[in-house]
């Protein structure tokens, strides 16, 4: 992928649960290259356009468009849900999952899962049943597991929500240090210390519609609707 070229493009995309409208219509470009925040409150439909450009929320019109073929878009993807899902075997076999289904040979796994443990810092628990783990160190599984796979894009619905100051950094860590290796992620989150933090660019969302998209500076420093202003003063804004 190259800085500045279009990854994806939404044309009004619509999604409806029961005839009532949750996300859009939706029309926006996403770029090539950076950190892209997905911010705005609970309800605002941050989760159901990550599903959306994951392929995993059915749309009920619109398109999305992907610069990169369309059998290898899923292939290039990981997504770290907001509740990790753990398997109930080891740290190990967890790490070890995503990369027996692309079928690696066993050496070059363990190689990687040695690696991603001492990223995550997960190495003394290597043994350690995924479920006895702490919601941190879950969450830290769950990115590790996801970028052991070495994804060209990744997404992450709010995956520090309900942590701790600690795991919470050692989250951002883990993401800038993979965003400057060249994945692309897109990430949703209510936090806007968090946005500050990482954000290149920020997609504002309100309602199921996108109230302002552009380089962080602009919207986190200069926002132009009175929604996003709200918000970004942290005020309650439904
Ligand atoms: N399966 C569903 N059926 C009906 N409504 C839903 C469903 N999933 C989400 N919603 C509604 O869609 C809106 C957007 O939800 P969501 O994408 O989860 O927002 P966010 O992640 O920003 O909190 C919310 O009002 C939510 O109640
Ligand atoms: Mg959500």
């Amino acid at each position: 992928m190259v800085a500045g070229i279009n990854l994806v493009a939404l044309r009004a995309v619509c999604v409806k649960r029961r005839s009532k409208l949750i996300l859009g219509p939706v029309s926006l470009d996403l770029k090539g290259s950076g950190l892209t925040i997905v911010l705005g409150p609970n309800g605002a439909g941050k989760t159901t356009f990550l599903k959306v450009l994951h392929g995993i929320e059915r749309i009920s019109s619109g398109s999305v468009q992907w610069s990169m073929a369309e059998r290898s878009v899923r292939r290039t993807q990981s997504y770290v849900f907001q509740r990790p899902v753990m398997l109930r075997r080891t740290v190990r076999q967890n790490l070890a999952y995503p990369m027996k289904l692309l079928g690696q040979q066993a050496s070059k796994i363990d190689e990687h899962v040695i690696y991603w443990a001492n990223q995550i810092g997960l190495t003394e628990m290597l043994n350690s049943p995924a479920t006895r783990l702490s919601g941190g160190e879950k969450q830290k599984l769950a990115l590790g597991r996801a970028l052991i796979r070495k994804p060209k894009i990744l997404f992450l619905d709010e995956p520090c929500a309900n942590l701790d100051g600690r795991s919470t950094r050692e989250i951002e860590t883990l993401l800038l240090s993979a965003n400057s290796s060249g994945t692309r992620i897109i990430m949703a989150t209510h936090d806007l210390g968090q946005s500050r933090r990482l954000a290149t660019d920020v997609v504002f969302l309100l309602n199921g519609q996108v109230h302002e998209q552009g380089p962080a500076e602009d919207i986190l420093c200069s926002p132009q609707t009175s929604e996003a202003k709200a918000f970004l003063k942290g005020e309650i804004v439904e």
